[in-house]
């Protein structure tokens, strides 16, 4: 959720606080329904389903037919490659104009067990890699399945265009580009040559809009894409690994037992190409995508950006591991809104930091430079280049806090905070524990307060002087998620840090009306309206086993933290995406994985088809049904 932020920072003026919209609609009980639940007078337009044909000719998906393994025919994988992926997730929405959008959607990872028979059945007997081989399309569909969709949609009607010219796929095969200081790494680009080409894009999860109209999508799980990596490689390709492995064992897909490019004993440095995030322009079909490696490689969760006081673009970005990290690259070049080309390589330079927080509310940046602090070679980093591609083990160097798995990260329009969603942290408080490649401290601290913390919690960050490009901030715990009507609600946070909070404490900003707060956990992805409201998505195990959400509340005023419950996804989905277009009347939200936890042949979810129909993951449109006014007003 972020596109917004760019979108309303740069037209400030038409806004001010007086207009910052109050919520006032009737919040929605939380359910388990197989349904998209809206308060009363708003409605929900499906806009795009997995399978729907995004050019002319191509046939539709038949959701009838996946029980009885219609993807399997070899067809279905040619056909899969121009229709809508699978499992939608972060998105951007780019007006065209008065009449239309371009929307970028990502197609984050393929749930096999869903499109497949046979395919759980196998795994339960540990004969997946046999299932694989003997059906080799099988993989072919999921490489098609992901990457990202281009569509253009009426803005009114929500309808997609099935003959725009600007409808196009991304997919694990496409050639992109290697870009910025790490494409010349040896282990990237052995040859030396200029504008390397990879192929395809990965584990697309949430993303971000530039001001020069740009799309950037963050990979982040890769590492489940490649499997036998168990095999001796040389030490830089180690070294590269150790805090962002590849399965050593089975990958979570098995393309390996199809497809060698994913086997990594094989092919040692092919998982080093993903993990980065990657620009598009949803405006030129035919250009090439770019990974933007000045932006360092971990799994990225988000990319959020905004113009700093002088006019460079700061680019906020979550790396949702447990103990990882949260990182901002401010560009080295001013955004010129009068000449659109003079940005287009804008993300090849200028400084990635990494952030630390200090207990009592203070928070520095940390610049990960080749040649400052530990990051030399004597430490053994070779090049600002090695530093990107081992950019985790660069920011254990200079002693960047570990976040309990920070994920997508959003800007308030009107004041300039910064909040950033952490999800959980199953270990907090374990103490000095071996994760994730190195010895890490998993203790609490003010910004990691509960041990364990299953329900996750958003951190709200000023910027020094309100600008993007600070090296210094501060910050507070905004909300501790969890049933506040249940648990216990905490008023305030204890002074003293380093006490350790339970898992039962929830804090709401510091609202006491527990009746009146939505129950929800682990936040995901965020975005903002033009008046300043925080809208909330959740990926994760809900209070009360109940399905994930969307939730909405003010981060200013009286109102503060009193977030309320807007919508309810459908059995086993997740709810992604989260923008509002710029006139703040349509919410979008994409469903992740509906039915997730059956199968194929037993389905725990219809939605959106009903009857028998297997579940698609789509992105859906909600409004005011009589139009009037901004949404939650
Ligand atoms: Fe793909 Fe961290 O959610
Ligand atoms: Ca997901
Ligand atoms: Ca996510
Ligand atoms: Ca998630």
């Amino acid at each position: 959720g972020s596109g917004l932020a760019v979108l309303a920072l740069a037209g400030r003026a038409a806004w001010s606080n007086t207009e910052a919209a109050g919520l006032a609609f009737q919040p929605i009980q939380p359910n388990r329904l197989d349904t998209v639940t809206v308060p009363d007078g708003y409605s929900v337009t499906t806009v795009l389903r997995w399978g729907d044909p995004l050019f002319p000719g191509v046939a539709a998906l038949d959701a009838m037919r996946v029980a009885a393994g219609g993807l399997l025919d070899p067809a279905a994988a040619v056909h899969q490659q121009r229709q809508f992926g699978f499992n939608c997730d972060g998105m951007g929405v780019f007006a065209i104009d008065e009449d239309r959008f371009v929307l970028c959607v990502n197609h984050e990872y393929p749930s096999a067990a869903l499109l497949f028979p046979g395919w759980e059945e196998a795994r339960a007997i540990r004969q997946l890699g046999e299932f694989v081989r003997a059906r080799p399309q099988a993989v072919a569909f999921m490489q098609a399945a992901v990457g990202l969709s281009v569509v253009e949609v009426d803005r009114r009607s929500w309808r997609y265009r099935q003959d725009s010219h600007f409808n196009r796929r991304v997919t694990a095969h496409t050639p992109i580009e290697l870009a910025g200081p790490a494409s010349s790494h040896p282990l990237l680009n052995p040859r030396g040559v200029a504008a390397p080409l990879v192929r395809g894009t990965l584990n697309n999860c949430a993303a971000g809009t530039t001001p020069w109209r740009t799309y950037l999508t963050a990979e982040e799980n890769i590492d489940d894409f490649f499997g036998n990596g168990a095999g001796e490689v040389p030490d830089d390709v180690a070294n590269a690994r150790r805090r962002f492995g590849v399965r050593t064992r089975e990958s979570a897909y098995r393309w390996e037992f199809a497809d060698e490019r994913f086997d990594a004993s094989a092919h040692p440095t092919e998982s080093l190409k993903f993990g980065w995030i990657v620009e598009i322009d949803p405006f030129a079909p035919a250009a090439r995508p770019k990974k933007r490696t000045a932006l360092g490689r971990f799994k990225h969760e988000s990319a959020t950006p905004v113009i700093a006081a002088d006019g460079r673009v700061a680019v906020y970005m979550g790396d949702d591991q447990e103990f990882e990290y949260f990182y901002k690259f401010v560009t080295a070049a001013r955004f010129d809104p009068e000449r659109p080309t003079a940005n287009r390589d804008l993300l090849d330079s200028g400084t990635l930091y990494v952030a630390r927080f200090f207990d009592d509310g203070r928070g520095e940046w940390l610049p990960l430079v080749f040649g400052r602090g530990e990051l030399t070679r004597e430490h053994g980093f070779a090049s600002q280049a090695d530093v990107l591609l081992r950019c985790r083990e660069a920011a254990d160097r200079l002693g960047a806090t570990p976040l309990d798995r920070p994920e997508d990260v959003a800007v308030n329009p009107q004041t300039h905070k910064v909040y950033v969603a952490c999800t959980q942290g199953l270990d907090r408080g374990r103490g000095t524990i071996a994760f994730g490649g190195r010895d890490v401290d998993a203790s609490t601290n003010a910004v990691n307060p509960r041990a364990p913390n299953p329900s996750g919690q958003i951190v709200e960050i000023a910027e020094s002087h309100a600008d993007a490009a600070a090296t210094s901030f501060h910050w507070d715990v905004f909300v501790l998620a969890g049933a506040p009507n249940r648990d216990r609600l905490l008023a305030a946070l204890p002074e003293v840090s380093g006490a350790a909070l339970s898992p039962d404490m929830t804090y709401f900003a510091g609202c006491r009306d527990a009746e009146a707060l939505g129950a929800f956990a682990n936040p995901d992805n965020l975005g903002f309206d033009a008046g300043g409201n925080l809208w909330i998505v959740t990926d994760g195990a809900q209070p009360d086993r109940n399905n994930n959400g969307c939730f909405v509340c003010a981060t200013e005023g009286q109102a503060r933290g009193r977030v309320q419950q807007f919508m309810c996804g459908p059995v086993g989905a997740e709810i992604c995406g989260c923008e509002i277009t710029a006139d703040g009347r349509t919410l979008l939200l994409t469903i992740q994985h509906p039915g997730e936890r059956g199968s194929a042949t037993g389905p725990i979810s219809h939605w959106p088809d009903g009857g028998d129909a297997a579940p698609r993951p789509s992105l859906v449109a909600i409004q005011r049904r009589d139009g009037d006014g901004p949404l939650g007003s």
